[in-house]
């Protein structure tokens, strides 16, 4: 069986947070899609550490830690963290295992990136810059180069075709680089990482399914940046959502079992695009501060405001949750009382629904306010506030909450009684 996590809103819900807690209780830990634009964060034993590539159930003993076909792989980035977590002394190369399928990020993507990006102007995505956008576009354009062309006689041959494209691309934009030492880099990463394991991916993930093994799919990303049901065009480049797990991994939809959401307890974004409920104002400042709210990957100050209930609800709605995790509870403490927003307000009327164009539509979030909960502990009764607060948001969403987490470190989580994690 699979079960799902991934993320409902704008990404760094703390799916990696949270996929650390439970591998536990999985044989294998999964990443299906999305790439280096990803950060997650695992604080263990006080030590901080940031996943981008590798799925977050490395640090545990005696799982495996796969890198799906749907993911896009920069060699660099993925081998600097191998480095990074054997320094750890974890054993990366008996815990970790790639798809021969998945897809090679180029310098060259990186650079269309940056010039796409450039030339976008003030309608720019606000993208990681990591080469996510032109990677996907050359898989689904059928040009891409994959990892399992690196061992092949020809993968120079290939690597230069494709290069040539882009260079040729690349004077359209009239956008300065200089390509060497990152190529350089690139290849030296390339000979390294042949040292890791790589499968035929669909006979290594249906042979674990068909022998009883457990798989948890870790999600990058969210819903909200999801390439067909974000809030396009300031998305991501991969499908974000549950179905993805399907053609990420190369499984049935028939495997897939519980589908965990994560909501932080308010809300964040990275880069442009829609967000109704967002603060720009002290409020939202005063939860950037006591959230820590700076992207994992680029440093970016994240732009903050209250919970969306409406993109929530529709993020349930494609990825059909079975139940909700609710992160950053212990942030809310900071505030007397903090807001949520139930509706949307647009064209002189109040909806839960999300409209077509969030782009260009004026949308006035309707805010609930709730009163705060001060500090929950571990082993004691929930809160009274909290306990309202989670069955708002359950009777709303029509999901369980099973699990609050209420700090950064590994065990700053709260099972509630009759999750079906306990089982
Ligand atoms: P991800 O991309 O979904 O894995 O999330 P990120 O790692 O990008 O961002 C989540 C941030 O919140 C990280 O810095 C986590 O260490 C931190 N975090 C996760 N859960 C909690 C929580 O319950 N409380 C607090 N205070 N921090 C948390
Ligand atoms: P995790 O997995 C938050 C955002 C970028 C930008 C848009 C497109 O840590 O939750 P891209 O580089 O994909 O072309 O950028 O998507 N974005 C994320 N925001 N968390 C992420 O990942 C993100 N990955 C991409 O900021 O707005
Ligand atoms: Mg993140």
């Amino acid at each position: 069986m699979v079960d799902v996590i991934l993320g409902l809103q704008w990404g760094d819900e703390g799916k990696g947070k949270i996929v650390d807690y439970l591998a536990d209780k999985y044989d294998i830990i999964a990443r299906f899609q999305g790439g280096p634009n990803a950060g997650h964060t695992l604080h263990i034993n006080g030590v901080k550490h940031v996943l981008h590539t590798v799925p977050s159930g490395i640090f545990r003993e005696g799982k495996i830690n796969y890198i799906g076909n749907g993911v896009v792989i920069d060699p660099i980035i993925l081998l600097k963290e191998i480095e990074h977590l054997e320094q750890q002394n974890v054993p990366v190369k008996e815990r970790l295992i790639i798809s021969k399928r998945a897809n090679l990020i180029l310098p060259t993507h990186k650079i269309l990136d940056a010039a796409s990006e450039a030339a976008k102007g003030t309608a720019k995505i606000g993208s990681t810059l990591k080469g996510i956008g032109p990677t996907y576009m050359d898989k689904t354009g059928r040009n891409g180069l994959r990892i399992g062309d690196i061992v092949q006689s020809d993968f120079l041959e290939k690597y230069n075709t494709l290069k040539e494209k882009h260079l040729q691309l690349l004077q359209i934009y009239q956008h300065e680089f200089d390509l060497a030492p990152i190529e350089k880099e690139w290849f030296d990463a390339i000979e390294k990482l042949k040292n890791y394991e790589q499968v035929e991916s669909v006979y290594f993930i249906n042979k674990a399914l068909q022998d009883g093994k457990k798989i948890l799919a870790e999600g990058a990303q969210g819903s909200m940046l999801d390439i067909d049901f974000g809030t396009y065009p300031f998305v991501t480049s991969s499908n974000t959502i549950s179905a993805a797990v399907c053609t990420g991994l190369g499984i049935s939809p028939k495997n897939i079992g519980e589908v965990i959401g994560i909501t932080k307890a308010y809300c964040t974004r990275v880069g442009g695009g829609p967000f109704p409920s967002e603060l720009e104002d002290e409020t939202g400042e005063k939860l950037r501060k006591e959230g820590a709210e700076f992207g994992a990957t680029t440093g970016r100050p994240r732009r903050c405001g209250w919970i969306d209930l409406p993109a929530l609800n529709y993020a349930c709605l494609i990825n059909g949750v079975t139940q909700l995790i609710i992160t950053k509870a212990d942030i809310l403490n900071a505030f007397d009382e903090f807001g949520i927003c139930t509706h949307y307000e647009f064209d002189g009327q109040q909806t839960n629904e999300l409209p077509y164009d969030m782009v260009n539509k004026k949308i006035a979030p309707v805010f609930s306010y709730f009163k705060s909960w001060g500090k929950i502990n571990k082993g004691q009764q929930l809160p009274e506030e909290l306990t309202q607060y989670i069955a708002y948001l359950e009777n709303y969403l029509k999901t369980k909450v099973s699990m609050v987490s209420n700090g950064p470190g590994r065990d700053e989580l709260i099972e509630l009684e009759d999750s079906p994690l306990l089982a």
